[in-house]
């Protein structure tokens, strides 16, 4: 794909029809030309750059909040570029530099000492063999000196396998590998990862989705998508999709679209986490007829969210439920109901 098409890809084409060209072979029954729908809701600058970056020598690293969609933009981008996002790495704490680098078949290595039929290679190995795109998911996650296996890598483009002899003994990067490497601010972070490898990356900040119209329709189609997938059709409520990424959205922001000031969860309150939270209500509405009042489940999931490990965020969600829900509930009946719930949070909530 071109530049321009891999941003259409990923951005959408804005109702425009996009024709194949015509000496493209297709699958029998394929259309010619398709309108094709964004997959990431954010700034079509920040994916020309991204693309831009994948086309020089540093690599990418996507960096953000948890559930901004980094991984699904990784994704994108590979399958988009190299026509597949299958080499991935998850980094971990436990990652050795092997994990990027390569390994052994330890049985062949003993009979038959070290060859290239013996050598297993990583998925940023195959990847400069191949001249693809390689992700690294959460590459602060793994430690510093892990990490540093990529300098080289990336800054001459050559891995050295001093075990194997003559040519095989270093394998040089075909075009069009590069590197997209994903980190969560809530992790250990950047702060610790090396100056070395800092210099050869790419830094894009994936932020959450700025429009509050943009983002309750995302979680709508997604949930929507979620749910189908495992076989219920029921729609997802609209009073429970407005209510649920307004919450969402000043918890995260810490302030409200009226202006005022929310004290903000140590929970991450993202777009992700809402998508799993829409469906669940609507799943347990499906599953069960008595729930006929979907907005009255809300306050139980929006606990289960909030209250991962700190007693404190209940407090700040009771906070929430006097101050911005209150407010709203005097002229807006969808709010005084939610409002109504609050003794919910204050049962469930309790040690
Ligand atoms: N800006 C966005 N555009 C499209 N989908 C999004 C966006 N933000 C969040 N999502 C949804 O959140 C899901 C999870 O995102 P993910 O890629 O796992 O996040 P991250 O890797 O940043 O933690 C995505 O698959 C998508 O459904
Ligand atoms: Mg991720």
């Amino acid at each position: 794909m071109s530049p321009e098409r891999v941003v259409e890809f990923i951005c959408g084409s804005r109702g425009e029809a996009i024709r194949a060209p015509s000496s493209a072979e297709l699958p029998a029954g394929a259309p010619r030309s398709m309108v094709i729908e964004p997959k990431f809701v954010g700034a079509r600058a920040l994916i020309e750059r991204c693309v831009v970056t994948l086309a020089g020598e540093r690599g990418l690293l996507l960096v953000g909040q948890p559930g901004t969609a980094k991984s699904m933009l990784g994704e994108v981008l590979a399958a988009a570029i190299s026509g597949s996002s299958a080499l991935t790495i998850q980094g971990t704490a436990g990652a050795s530099e092997d994990h990027l680098r390569y390994g052994w078949n330890y049985a062949m290595l003993l009979d038959r000492g070290p060859r290239p039929e013996a050598l297993v290679p990583s998925s940023v190995l195959t990847a400069m063999k191949t001249g693809k795109l390689v992700r690294i998911e959460e590459i602060t996650r793994c430690l510093p000196e892990v990490q540093d296996a990529l300098i080289s890598v990336l800054s001459e483009r050559r891995m050295m396998i001093p075990e194997l002899e003559g040519p095989d003994g270093s394998v040089f990067a075909a075009p069009g590998f590069n590197l997209i490497a994903t980190a969560n601010l809530r992790d250990r972070g950047v702060s610790e990862m090396s100056s070395a490898l800092k210099r050869r990356l790419n830094f894009e900040t994936v932020p959450p989705i700025a429009d509050a119209r943009q983002e309750i329709e995302l979680v709508r189609s997604r949930a929507q998508a979620v749910l189908r997938e495992s076989g219920t059709e029921t729609e997802v409520d609209a009073s429970v999709l407005d209510i649920l990424v307004t919450t969402f959205r000043d918890l995260r922001e810490g302030r409200t679209g009226e202006g005022w000031n929310v004290e903000r969860p140590a929970a991450v309150m993202s777009t992700a986490e809402a998508v799993t939270v829409a469906a669940a209500i609507t799943r347990q509405g499906s599953f069960f007829a008595t729930r006929k009042d979907p907005v009255s489940l809300l306050p139980g999931y929006l606990l289960g969210v909030v209250l991962k490990d700190n007693q404190e965020d209940r407090d700040r969600l009771l906070a929430y439920w006097d101050g911005p829900i209150r407010r709203r509930g005097e002229n807006d009946a969808l709010w005084k109901r939610m409002y109504a719930l609050r003794e919910v949070v204050e049962e469930l909530g309790r040690e």
